[in-house]
């Protein structure tokens, strides 16, 4: 029985799992950013810090574990906001002294990972590997190859923005709220995709490397030409379908792409912008023409959550043993290419 803790950015979740089995995942939103328009690190630490023993007490209830059933914690120590981090891997810290219990510090990213072969019952979903890996969020875009549970390599990543980033400033640039990508998604099922012709950045490039920033400066300009008084609500949806088209487009191809170049036969996506409708329906048209078989994450497993962290450090654990105590730390830092 795992306690699984996730607090790298602004959302706080505990998971209680028992072996790969997700007996509860509670995720807690900061929507006090939304004030700011994206995430402040200190705002985020202080709320994570006001909520982590009220979630830990609910997501026990859920299970109906009390504590002392608890055999190990897995903690989120990297990459995310340190303050943030600190609060989950401390609190891992004083429940691990007062339960005598070893902890697992996992990253984050390798969570996201593997996020699609959770399953909901005791069946587990058996990868078949290599596995190409997309993962998008708004803090990272990166397509990893991997080997098996503790081996797999980096082999593109975005050059500035995150895909989740480029849907959040580009829904800015609409005058939509923060964060803007599940508004674009909402808009862009009522648009049509191909009014306006956006680029698809490194589309044809040898490499699995992306680059966002240049569409959204494109996005700007575009608007302030073809809209010099100002979009209005009727613009948004063939805008909005336009961009997330464009954006999908270079997700799908270049994760295909990888998957062909690296002998795959299996895609997996994840990371919150892998929630977006139009990534989950192309990738798996995409795949499926390629016959590579593609896995898409449950909703609750596409956000940043707990179930992901215990699911990882169990899948570690039980293949090598892995095991830690109290003399770790926390890092700001993602795994370099
Ligand atoms: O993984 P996540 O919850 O947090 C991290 O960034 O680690 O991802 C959040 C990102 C935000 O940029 C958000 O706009 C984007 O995921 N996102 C979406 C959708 N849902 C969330 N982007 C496009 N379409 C969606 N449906
Ligand atoms: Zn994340």
């Amino acid at each position: 029985m795992t306690l699984a803790i996730e607090t790298s950015c602004d959302e706080t979740s505990i998971a209680v799992i028992d072996k790969t089995k997700v007996l509860s995942n509670i995720i807690s939103t900061q929507y006090i950013h939304k004030n700011y328009g994206g995430v402040i690190p200190e705002i985020a630490a202080r709320e994570h810090l006001k909520s982590i023993a009220f979630l830990t007490k609910e997501a026990l209830l859920e299970a109906n574990i009390s504590m002392p059933q608890i055999k190990k914690i897995a903690v989120t120590t990297q990459p995310g906001l340190v303050g943030a981090l600190i609060v989950g891997s401390n609190f891992a810290k004083g429940l691990a002294i007062r339960y005598n219990i070893p902890i697992i510090p996992v990253n984050h990213i390798e969570g996201h990972i593997f996020s699609g072969f959770i399953a909901e019952s005791n069946e587990n979903i058996i990868p078949s590997f290599p596995i190409i890996s997309l993962v998008v969020s708004g803090g990272h875009t990166a397509i990893f190859y991997v080997k098996d549970f503790n081996n797999y390599d980096i082999i593109g990543t975005t050059k500035d923005d995150a895909a989740g980033e480029a849907f959040d400033k580009i829904a800015k640039l609409c005058g939509l709220d923060y964060p803007g990508g599940p508004l674009i998604d909402k808009y862009a099922k009522l648009g049509n995709k191909n009014k306006y012709s956006f680029p698809r950045p490194m589309i044809n490039t040898n490499d699995f490397d992306f680059s966002f920033s240049g569409l959204k400066t494109s996005v700007r300009y575009f608007l302030q030409k073809q809209f010099p008084d100002g979009i209005t609500a009727d613009d948004i949806p063939d805008i909005a379908a336009s961009v997330q088209s464009a954006i999908v487009d270079v997700l799908v191809t270049k994760t295909v792409n990888a998957a062909k170049k690296y002998n795959s036969n299996s895609i997996i996506i994840a990371g919150g912008v892998s929630a977006n409708s139009h990534l989950r329906e192309q990738i798996v048209e995409h795949s499926n023409k390629h016959n590579i078989s593609c896995i898409i994450p449950k909703m609750g497993y596409c956000i940043d959550n707990a179930a992901m962290i215990g699911y990882i450090a169990e899948m570690k654990y039980s293949t090598n043993n892995n095991f830690y105590k109290l003399d770790f730390t926390v890092s700001p830092n993602n795994m370099k290419k």
